[in-house]
């Protein structure tokens, strides 16, 4: 029979601590309505005594969310107790659960808390004592358990457990220990303490040394049967474990993991994408199970792997996660068997192109613009002049006066083929849309400007611009990228390589399919 893990979600407790700007009220609403959508157990949904506003936000939570329950963090002390149980006392569910710490380890209790272990234990049992006036669930953690001694860890366990704790939770707290070391400590818990069969054994593991999701796939392992995260991995530091990391290792290895998480898997991608939104991070591209690249295949043999068979280069489907299907970047690591493959998926049969000229075409504008698209590809195969199209649209003039106080003015002139083309605007206000229309207005391409990225770098003297988008055009997204040393110069010659693809795109079209 499987087990089931529980999932305790700390975004908006651990992860929101983390965030340089703190998140509205309303934003941690809609945090903890996207956890509670995915399927999370138990929602840390804030540090009440903390600041007003997040004693609000965790009144709120609690009373808005039906199906997780949700938890609020107190120090082991009566006003951080009587406070948490105060915001979370409307609470929809049945109960709500108090999730009491305290610092363990020597160091902690000699140098943070200047106290001493009997102490620790006293402030311990009296809060545990405390709590239970509010609620029969009670979490207690160990802060900084992975430098704890184990004797002592097990001493505050079996007492916090006799007073009434029903979970124990072992964090490491500093990211310190390594997957063997801490699947020991999580084995000598549960073979010392003698009554540690009467709570749930939890562990929340930091990533400070990039062992947070394998020491809790350990610690499942070993008998623990909670699992503390964020999602994305957002917290203090380098973070804390990655839920989505977690509940696909063990879908993924069902194999020897005999265990299941009630999380609704389609919801993970959209989830995650929305939370890294409203908290501002951006995900990084090779950031297991959510990154963008995460189910791109770059080189030429795993593309050519993958064609032959899904399995031997992927061991999760995007689809698994609620992300669209993914086929490969094509760069000049691919080979003839992507070319082959996108050709056909856009309906063109071998007998109609040259794949070795077009293998040739494809490397070299692949070593010049990077990524190509299934657009270049199309034109690349049935454009004899492909490269020289690419200079249709050109800019020409660019003027951009900026008045404080009465808006902007703005001139562009583009050569459109043979003739030099100019539109202008005055007193506008958002430089981006107004100049996406002036360009929409010369060169009549209705298109919509569907994301855009701006990035600055700078080093003592140089300063670098970079403007990575993309736009619809008849239900087709087309991309570019510009670096220089003007943002808006970026943003002008990036929509100029868009109008010039899209202008290819159309003339293929019509070629071909005469549309
Ligand atoms: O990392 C930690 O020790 C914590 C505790 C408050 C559980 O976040
Ligand atoms: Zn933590």
């Amino acid at each position: 029979m499987k087990e089931k893990i529980i999932i305790f979600d700390t975004t908006l407790r651990d992860g929101e601590q983390s965030l340089s700007n703190s998140l509205t009220c309303k934003e941690k609403l809609k945090i903890a309505i996207l956890l509670e959508n995915m399927g999370v157990d138990i929602i840390e949904a804030g540090f009440p005594i903390s600041s007003p506003e997040d004693f609000q936000s965790v009144k709120l939570i609690s009373q808005t969310i039906k199906n997780s329950k949700i938890c609020s963090l107190a120090r082991c002390l009566y006003k951080d107790i009587d406070i948490a149980a105060k915001a979370m006392k409307y609470c929809l569910q049945d109960s709500f659960r108090i999730h009491l710490f305290i610092g363990t380890s020597n160091l902690h209790i000699k140098h943070k808390l200047k106290k001493n272990f009997d102490d620790i234990l006293d402030m311990s049992i009296k809060s545990v004592i405390r709590a239970r006036k509010y609620t029969n669930d009670i979490e207690f953690s160990c802060e900084d358990a992975g430098r704890t001694e184990i004797e002592n860890l097990c001493i505050i366990i079996e007492n916090v457990i006799k007073n009434g704790a029903t979970t124990i939770n072992i964090p490491d707290t500093v990211g310190y220990t390594v997957p063997l070391e801490f699947s020991k400590i999580v084995k000598e818990i549960l073979n010392k303490v003698p009554n540690i069969d009467k709570a749930i054994l939890s562990v929340h593991c930091h990533n400070d040394l990039g062992m947070a999701t394998g020491n809790a796939i350990t610690a499942i392992q070993c008998g623990a049967r909670q699992i503390e995260g964020t999602i994305g991995g957002i917290g203090e530091r380098a973070g804390n474990t990655a839920l989505e990391e977690v509940i696909m290792t063990i879908k993924t290895r069902k194999d020897i993991l005999n265990f299941y998480t009630n999380i609704n898997f389609k919801d993970i991608y959209k989830t995650s994408k929305k939370i890294s939104n409203i908290c501002n991070l951006e995900i990084s591209s090779n950031k297991p199970i959510i990154g963008s690249n995460a189910f791109s295949h770059s080189s030429g043999i795993h593309q050519d792997g993958v064609l032959k068979n899904k399995k031997n280069y992927e061991i999760i489907s995007p689809e698994s996660i609620g992300s669209k299907k993914k086929n490969f970047n094509l760069t000049s690591r691919s080979g003839r068997a992507a070319i082959k493959f996108y050709m056909k998926d856009m309906g063109y049969s071998e007998k109609t192109y040259d794949l070795n000229i077009l293998y040739k075409k494809f490397i070299k504008l692949a070593d010049q613009n990077g990524r190509v698209f299934k657009y270049d590809l199309e034109a690349l195969a049935f454009l004899k002049n492909s490269y020289e199209e690419n200079k249709y649209y050109e800019l020409v003039y660019l003027k951009i006066c900026t008045l404080y106080n009465s808006g902007n003015k703005i001139i562009i002139k583009l050569k459109c083929g043979n003739k030099v083309k100019k539109e202008s605007v005055s007193n506008t206000s958002n430089l981006i849309f107004t100049i996406f229309d002036l360009i929409k207005r010369i060169s009549k391409i209705e298109m919509k400007l569907k994301k855009i990225i701006l990035k600055s770098k700078t080093n003592r003297s140089r300063i670098v611009n970079l403007v990575n988008l993309s736009v619809i055009y008849n239900n087709t997204n087309f991309h570019s990228k510009k670096i220089t040393s003007d943002y808006m110069k970026s943003y002008i010659l990036s929509l100029i390589i868009v109008l010039n693809s899209i202008r290819k795109y159309k003339i293929v079209r019509k070629k071909l399919h005469n549309v």
